[in-house]
């Protein structure tokens, strides 16, 4: 949505796992919504890991004399504790995929992109709030492969002559829906993250939410994010395009987040009094592989994009449940 309300020609590529093409519909609908006319938006349903695939689509948009001339590359799994179980589907997915997908691009020199990539890859061992230049120990598999994906990156640069135009967006919490209750997430399952199963307790799908320790060293004892509106996180994508294409080649890492933290029960209550709902907890013992407090120090993103998120807690809560109350069941039952 945000993309084309700027006037961008998009393909969009999605082998649908995880997704719904009805999310594309909606997007449509958006934008028809608020009388913004756009150009067809081309989906192509395909997996990164064919190189086939993606050569096509590639080869198509040559011949048809609109070569594509940046990417956005978003395509891989992201449950930490799935890749803990399946680490050899993660590398397949994610490290594999990207690499067809680079390979794709150097050949027809389509050489910016901007990468999804996560705070996950700091690993565990600092304090405080995070700046870019700290080491990356990431602490699963999951983690391990958006590392991996930034060093290839990496290397691409290095080997083009520092001629490639990188941006790795290392994201913080992202949740919350798009404003009109037309767009949001609903996971596959039993929901890992913190937001979704906020959402299902509230729509009485669940008898109460568990929270993980209120042991930590935090001020009261339960684990403290930088939780970003998905919205603040799309304009970061769009700001970061822009960067690439109107400065000189570079590889860039920029923490995507607030800089402000929220803890576990503070976006619980910041749920309950924005929505007017109730949403009943109990504390168990701290979730393995967590770490209390994870915060951006996103002042380098501030510095080098037209950007700053401008999307409070309360904005999060009540975009997030817009849309669920809206799609109980997501994308699949209006
Ligand atoms: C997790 C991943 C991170 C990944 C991100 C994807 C881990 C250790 N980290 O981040 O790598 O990029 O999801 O979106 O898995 N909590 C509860 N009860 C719940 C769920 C969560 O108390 O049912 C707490 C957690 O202990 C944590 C906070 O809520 O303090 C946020 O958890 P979550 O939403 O899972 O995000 P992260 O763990 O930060």
């Amino acid at each position: 949505v945000s993309l084309l309300e700027d006037g961008y020609k998009l393909i969009v590529i999605d082998s649908n796992i995880n997704s719904s093409p009805l999310a594309l519909v909606r997007v449509k609908e958006i934008l028809q919504n608020k009388n913004i006319a756009i150009e067809e938006i081309i989906f192509k349903n395909g997996d990164i890991r064919d190189v086939n695939f993606i050569n096509n689509v590639f080869k198509e948009a040559s011949l048809a004399n609109n070569p594509i001339t940046a990417v956005i590359h978003f395509a891989g799994l992201k449950s930490v504790f799935e890749s803990v179980k399946n680490p050899s589907l993660y590398w397949d997915v994610n490290v594999v995929g990207s690499l067809s997908l680079l390979k794709v691009m150097e050949y027809y020199d389509c050489t910016t992109i901007v990468f999804s990539s996560s705070a996950t890859i700091y690993g565990d061992d600092w304090s405080g709030s995070i700046v870019e230049s700290t080491g990356l120990e990431p602490k699963s598999p999951y983690g391990n492969t958006k590392a991996a994906i930034e060093k290839i990156l990496e290397d691409f640069f290095k080997i083009s002559g520092n001629n490639w135009r990188v941006a790795n967006l290392r994201y913080f919490n992202p949740i919350g829906a798009h404003p009109s209750g037309m767009l949001g997430e609903n996971p596959l399952g039993i929901p890992n993250n913190l937001f979704p199963y906020i959402c299902r307790v509230a729509k009485g799908e669940y008898k109460n939410l568990v929270i993980y320790g209120n042991d930590w060293p935090t001020e009261d004892g339960t684990g403290v994010r930088d939780y970003i509106h998905v919205m603040d996180l799309a304009a970061s994508h769009r700001a970061a395009l822009d960067y690439l294409f109107n400065n000189e080649p570079q590889f860039i890492s920029l923490n995507i987040g607030t800089g402000r933290g929220t803890s576990v029960i503070q976006l619980v209550d910041t749920f309950k009094r924005i929505n007017n709902c109730d949403l009943p907890y109990v504390i168990s013992k701290r979730r393995k592989g967590d770490v209390p407090t994870l915060i951006a120090n996103n002042q380098y993103a501030l510095s080098k994009l037209d950007w700053s998120p401008s999307k409070s807690i309360e904005d999060m809560c009540k975009d997030g449940w817009r849309w669920n109350l809206l799609n109980p069941k997501g994308f699949e039952n209006r």
